[in-house]
């Protein structure tokens, strides 16, 4: 038989069998499913004492990702899947650190996550476990590498259009790597200073530091912090403890200073789907593309989807919509390589009240927060920041972010927790 590991068993269905085994000595009564495996979302039934479980089983070289989790949590909550109690992804990679982040803070009672080991399945999350995230030792601190290791990852978010949701996307990316672990610098590069209002609880105050501290949603970790800076303030040698900086840019092109443009490691450009601006979007996304290779030429420029409506109703509008914008982009590859427009299956934003109402507390005094509350125990704002900042964290070359993949890095463990 094959060793269990990434994607080394010769296929799904020899890894369904391994699983199998393992269920079965955990006192599961096991059914493997045949046919169509493609068409099926899980390859494996499983009984005991009441509870009927469905199984799935990824034998793939890369880690589970969020978009793989989200699909199973959804297929569990069909109505078709009524008979099962809950269900089981069970991965020979593990997960990646934006999948385990998704559950752990959405916390689905109904879904189990487990890596396949040659010992037994390896729980990753387990609803009736939370102590597991504790006990998770082989995971390690965001925060150990020294200032030699600094390497940091510049991440713009520019369009030469205004109100398509820049400063959106970059404070909650920011808060996307937050929840994963890592402090972030969001720098304002625009005179508007929008995001130091969205981060500030007292609007009347000249020096208060804009900040936000986002909790661990980790038994025994501490959180982590978003500050707001404005560019005169950033210096990377007083940060050495930073991994990621995210420029909100202003839509003026010379408003920014060059300095910054020049550091982007990937320049986000987002973009909505409005059928009057596409024909006109794809003129400002080439223009956009024009300006930021005018100063730096590594950044991969990569268009990012806003205000998606993924309602059922709108697949044909969408797809159409789609197809005229990619039609811009491929044709400006010719002269460009490093521009792509982000596939909405890998990574989008949609529409979404709480994204329109964000900063409300500017106006009724409260304190700042991100648009990640639950309603219903879900946060769509906080699976889409997810799963882009998951793309982003996949196309990295900078080594920290990278690491991570591997090991699963996660919050720093809290003073109380190490002692
Ligand atoms: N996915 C979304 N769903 C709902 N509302 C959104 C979404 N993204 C952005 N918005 C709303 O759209 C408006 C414009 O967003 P934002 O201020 O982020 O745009 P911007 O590009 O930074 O604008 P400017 O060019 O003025 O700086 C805001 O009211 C914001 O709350
Ligand atoms: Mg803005």
């Amino acid at each position: 038989m094959s060793t269990p590991g990434n994607g080394q068993f010769a296929d799904a269905e020899s890894l369904s069998h391994h699983v199998a085994q393992q269920c079965e000595v955990l006192g599961y009564q096991t059914t493997q499913l045949s046919g169509n495996k493609n068409a099926l979302m899980h390859s494996l039934e499983i009984s005991n004492k009441g509870d009927s479980i469905a199984v799935q089983v990824k034998n793939h070289k890369a880690k589970t990702n969020i978009a793989q989790v989200c699909k199973f949590s959804e297929f569990l909550d069909l109505d078709s899947s009524d008979r099962f109690t809950s269900g089981w992804l069970i991965s020979t990679s593990g997960f990646s650190k934006p999948a385990l982040t998704h559950v752990r803070t959405e916390r689905p009672s109904n879904l189990k996550l487990g890596t396949c080991t040659p010992y037994g399945i390896r729980w990753n999350y387990d609803p009736q476990n939370a102590d597991l995230d504790a006990r998770d030792s082989d995971e390690t601190s965001c925060s150990q590498a020294g200032p030699n290791d600094q390497a940091i990852t510049y991440i713009g978010v520019f369009t030469c259009k205004g109100g398509v949701g820049k400063t959106t996307v970059a404070a909650h990316l920011a808060g996307a790597f937050a929840l994963q672990g890592y402090d972030v610098i969001l720098v304002d590069l625009d005179p508007e200073r929008n995001l130091r209002k969205l981060f500030i609880e007292d609007q009347s105050s000249e020096d208060e530091t804009a900040s936000l501290y986002v909790p661990a949603h980790r038994k025994g970790f501490t959180g982590s912090t978003i500050t707001v800076l404005n560019a005169e303030e950033w210096d990377e040698q007083q940060y050495p403890e930073i991994k990621i900086v995210i420029c909100d840019c202003s839509p003026v092109l010379n408003e920014n200073p060059a300095r910054f443009i020049r550091r982007f490691d990937y320049c986000l450009v987002p973009t909505t789907l409005s059928p009057l601006g596409i024909a006109k979007n794809g003129d400002v996304i080439i223009r956009t593309f024009r300006h930021i290779r005018s100063m730096n030429q590594q950044a991969d420029m990569l268009t990012l989807i806003n205000c998606y409506n993924d309602d059922g109703s709108f697949v044909r509008r969408n797809r159409l919509l789609l197809n005229a914008l990619e039609k811009h982009i491929i044709s400006y590859q010719k002269e460009d390589k490093k521009c792509e427009l982000i596939n909405p299956l890998d990574a989008k934003i949609r529409r979404n009240d709480n994204l329109l109402y964000w900063g409300f507390h500017i106006v009724d005094g409260t304190k700042p927060r991100l648009a990640f509350n639950e309603i219903f125990g879900r946060s769509v704002p906080r699976t889409d920041f997810l799963q882009l900042a998951e793309y982003l964290e996949n196309k990295t070359t900078i080594r920290e972010l990278k690491k991570t993949g591997d090991n699963q890095t996660d919050p720093s463990p809290s003073i109380e927790a190490a002692a």
